[in-house]
């Protein structure tokens, strides 16, 4: 019997997807693509000539909501020209932006055609429906109670690369009182460990090496094993270093009130996991953590960290700050800097305090002025700088073992990363690509160390 030929919407339509915020939204963007992939949409790398374009965005602090609102000035004007050729293109708004403001993103901006939030992009397939029958904008922001990973498993497509990111936990029940994240992404909820298990395995089989597991609070992991008990992070963690082809696990974000002796002594006796930490302390004030409703104190903190070490005295330790939280006072942020002086970060991210709209920190009269928030960044700025510098200058002269991922800027050139995540350039034949090497370094840039390759590992 002859093949039939593919219905006309299978005919190659692009879509071009644009991800803002945290690797939980970089994720979530890879899995838009599995669902649009048997509608018939092949990625591209740029808006122009798109028939779909989807902004995946970001609503943490107040810059990163507006961007999308400059964005869609820019596609709105695409959009015209290419009707003006007779051609269609859909504008759609994903994440948490999409979560938070619904329907006044249309309101602003009517060229979107489809707002959809983190919960619902699994539907996909029927909000294009609904948006092709009945010619007008979809908005779907409700958390619907189905599996969203159950059903997005089903259209997996194979990876690219060798190393991934891996939802494992969603959504967050701490409300500290600056953050939209329980707001935008709904309480916490943890994936069976057997569907992890599958998405790692079958990513393995495509050449996957080393998976950085995902979760707003990924080591409040808790989830269902095949019978029936509740397994943790670090249980997880096991787990997945028996899977054959992978290398090595990474996780993050962590809280501190969510660490577990079994997560501390996983980073001692497993060599698949990664010397790497990434766990937030916003700031090193107790009144001020108090306030935040982080509900630890520096202390808890700072003893957390000697626990780790004891167990990897290499650990690479990484973390977030808010700096200009309402109330903080010159004190509040020297004990800061000086909790910072104690950790020694290998790196660190930072922030002036945005108010975010519904949260409770956001209605506190105690605002700090702009230009007081932008000398305490750069001066916290300046002090992580020189420890960052401090940490990738002392990996001069060693050998480290390093992923290669892809090929570098210059010919001959590969880029990996080493087990403290710095990207590190060597010079090595493409067919080492997804070979982890002993690596001699040899110099350090502003983000990045080269080297040589000094043999497989
Ligand atoms: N769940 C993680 C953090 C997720 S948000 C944790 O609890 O640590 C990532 C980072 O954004 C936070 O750690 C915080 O430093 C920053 N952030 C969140 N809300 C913010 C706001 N309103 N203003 C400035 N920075 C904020
Ligand atoms: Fe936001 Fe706090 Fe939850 Fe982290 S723990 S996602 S900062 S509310
Ligand atoms: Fe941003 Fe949502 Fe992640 S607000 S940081 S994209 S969870």
């Amino acid at each position: 019997m002859p093949e039939r030929p593919p219905p006309m919407d299978n005919a190659l339509k692009k879509v071009f997807i644009k991800t803002y915020g945290c690797q939980m939204n970089v994720y979530d963007s890879e899995r838009m693509r599995d669902v649009l992939g048997p509608l018939g949409y092949a990625d591209t790398a740029t808006p122009e000539g798109a028939d779909l374009i989807i902004l995946n965005t970001c609503h943490i602090r107040e810059k990163a909501a507006e961007k999308v609102y400059s964005e869609l000035g820019k596609i709105r004007r695409m959009k015209r020209a290419r009707a003006e050729l007779g051609a269609e293109m859909l504008i759609a708004v994903a994440g948490c932006v999409a979560q938070a403001e619904g329907e006044e993103i249309v309101r602003r901006a009517p060229a979107v055609d489809l707002v959809f939030g983190p919960q619902t992009y699994h539907r996909l397939p029927q909000l294009l429906a609904r948006r092709s029958a009945s010619g007008r904008a979809v908005v779907e922001t409700e958390f619907p109670a189905a599996d969203k990973f159950g059903e997005l498993d089903s259209k997996a497509q194979p990876r690219k690369g060798v190393t991934a990111f891996l939802t494992v936990q969603e959504g967050c029940d701490k409300f500290c009182s600056f953050c939209v994240v329980p707001y935008t992404r709904g309480s916490e909820f943890s994936r069976p460990v057997a569907q992890v298990v599958e998405e790692a395995r079958r990513m393995a089989g495509q050449g996957v090496k080393e998976f950085t597991l995902l979760g707003q609070n990924v080591n409040a992991y808790h989830g269902m094993d095949d019978r029936g008990r509740s397994l943790g992070l670090a249980g997880l963690v096991a787990e997945l270093s028996r899977i054959e082809g992978i290398e090595r696990l990474r996780y993050t974000t962590s809280h501190p009130r969510d660490m577990t002796d079994e997560l501390i002594a996983a980073h001692a006796e497993n060599p698949k996991l990664m010397p790497y930490l990434h766990l937030p302390v916003q700031s090193g004030s107790d009144t001020i953590l108090k306030s935040m409703n982080r509900g630890h104190t520096a202390e808890f903190y700072l003893r957390l960290i000697e626990k780790f070490r004891a167990a990897r005295p290499d650990l690479a330790v990484s973390g977030d700050f808010i700096v200009g939280f309402p109330g903080e006072t010159d004190n509040d942020f020297e004990s800061t800097l000086s909790l910072i002086r104690e950790v020694g970060y290998a790196s660190a991210f930072s922030f002036k305090y945005s108010p975010r709209p519904g949260t409770p920190a956001a209605e506190s009269a105690k605002q700090i002025p702009e230009a007081e928030k932008s000398v305490r960044l750069q001066e916290l700025q300046a002090l992580v700088h020189a420890q960052q510098t401090a940490f990738n200058g002392a990996m001069v002269g060693r050998t480290l073992s390093v992923l290669l991922e892809k090929p570098g800027r210059d010919a001959g050139q590969l880029v990996g990363r080493s087990p403290y995540l710095q990207s590190v350039h060597i010079q090595a034949e493409p067919g080492l690509i997804g070979m982890i090497v002993d690596t001699h370094i040899s110099g350090v840039g502003s983000n990045s160390l080269s080297g040589h390759y000094a043999g497989a590992v």
